[in-house]
């Protein structure tokens, strides 16, 4: 086993170099070079995330590889390629720039592969391999650990390339979740690096969900969260390049603590000029409240909140002190 991951990792780092090469070295990668300075992406980033292009063929990989002494089984136990009907292999990739996907200490684990169009799907990922999961890997993190240490914070957007871009506009402190849910492997990751994460999903509705349930997610976990909101509906890397990263950058120091972020959201979502608003206003707040530690803090929050629905303050702090005490009964052992 530890002999067939060694495999995969050599594997994996032979394929960025073969993808890294279709795109800088070869005429037919012209084109996905094109595509990358379309996006802002300069010479110096396809350097150092070593940023590929998949040909558009069957089996340019799986032959260069078939040459070098690489299996069939490796291939297919890579997903670089797969089993045809009729016996031997086809490449996954086809015609799409490649995204190489590095675990914390640098190592290839896998690939994502843009198509240079509107087709679909748009991204094409690596299966889950016994090196590749997905759940447990922040894309990023390796050119990211030094300036998350140095800010105190990470930045976690949804996008490979809102990852790309902020470190192309000089952000560094950025990683990717690769739109699947963040999970509470992701987060006790990165809190070995800072105590601090920021979301910065898309603004459309998907990338709200996503926010919500990575906040649920890592509730309890001790980590410091905030929440950049985007404006215009829009996501990291279509914002940057539109204002700038000075602009962006204001996002970032912008954004909004947890419970901030929380009391905006149920001030929206209800109408508190009703009974059953006010209800529901308070419902939805008491636990995030609840959770508070600093009664400075926590003070005028209920006092701002009572201002902006009509509720008087005691009956506030009523629903707080039953819901804490909930919280007590139901603790084990105290978070830490
Ligand atoms: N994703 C994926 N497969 C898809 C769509 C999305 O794996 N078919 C993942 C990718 O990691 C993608 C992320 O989810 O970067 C966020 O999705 P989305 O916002 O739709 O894509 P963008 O990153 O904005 O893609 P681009 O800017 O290249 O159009
Ligand atoms: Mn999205
Ligand atoms: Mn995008
Ligand atoms: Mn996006
Ligand atoms: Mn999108």
């Amino acid at each position: 086993r530890e002999r067939e991951i060694a495999k995969l990792y050599k594997v994996h780092e032979m394929a960025r170099d073969f993808f890294h090469a279709c795109l800088t070295k070869t005429k037919y990668g012209i084109q996905a070079k094109t595509y990358f300075l379309q996006r802002g992406i300069n010479e110096k980033i396809i350097a150092d995330f070593k940023l590929g292009f998949a040909p558009q063929s069957w089996s340019k990989l799986s032959e260069a590889f078939q040459k070098r002494g690489i299996s069939d089984e490796l291939l297919i136990e890579s997903g670089l390629a797969a089993e045809r009907s009729s016996g031997g292999v086809y490449d996954r990739f086809r015609n799409r720039v490649i995204i190489p996907i590095c675990d914390e200490r640098s190592r290839v684990v896998g690939f994502g592969g843009r198509v240079l169009d509107d087709s679909q799907p748009k991204y094409l990922n690596s299966s889950e391999t016994l090196i590749f999961n997905k759940r447990r890997l922040l894309f990023g993190l390796d050119q990211a650990a030094k300036s998350i240490k140095e800010s105190g914070f990470v930045i976690v957007v949804e996008g490979y390339m809102d990852a790309i871009t902020a470190h192309n506009s000089g952000i560094k402190n950025v990683v990717a979740s690769l739109g699947t849910a963040f999970t509470l492997e992701q987060c006790k990751k990165i809190l070995r690096y800072a105590p601090e994460i920021r979301f910065a999903y898309d603004s459309d509705s998907a990338g709200q969900n996503a926010t919500i349930r990575a906040l649920s997610i890592i509730r309890g976990s001790g980590a410091n969260v905030r929440i950049i909101s985007i404006p215009d509906g829009k996501d990291p890397d279509e914002y940057i390049r539109k204002h700038g990263s000075a602009q962006f950058r204001k996002l970032i120091q912008d954004a909004l603590p947890l419970v901030e972020y929380q009391m905006k959201r149920a001030f929206s979502e209800h109408d508190y000029s009703t009974l059953e608003g006010k209800v529901a206003v308070v419902e939805k707040l008491t636990p995030i409240l609840a959770e508070m530690n600093n009664a400075v803090e926590l003070n005028a929050y209920i006092t701002r909140i009572s201002q902006v629905i009509g509720v008087d303050e005691g009956a506030i702090r009523s629903e707080i002190h039953k819901s804490s005490g909930l919280a007590r009964t139901r603790m084990v052992k105290p978070l830490n």
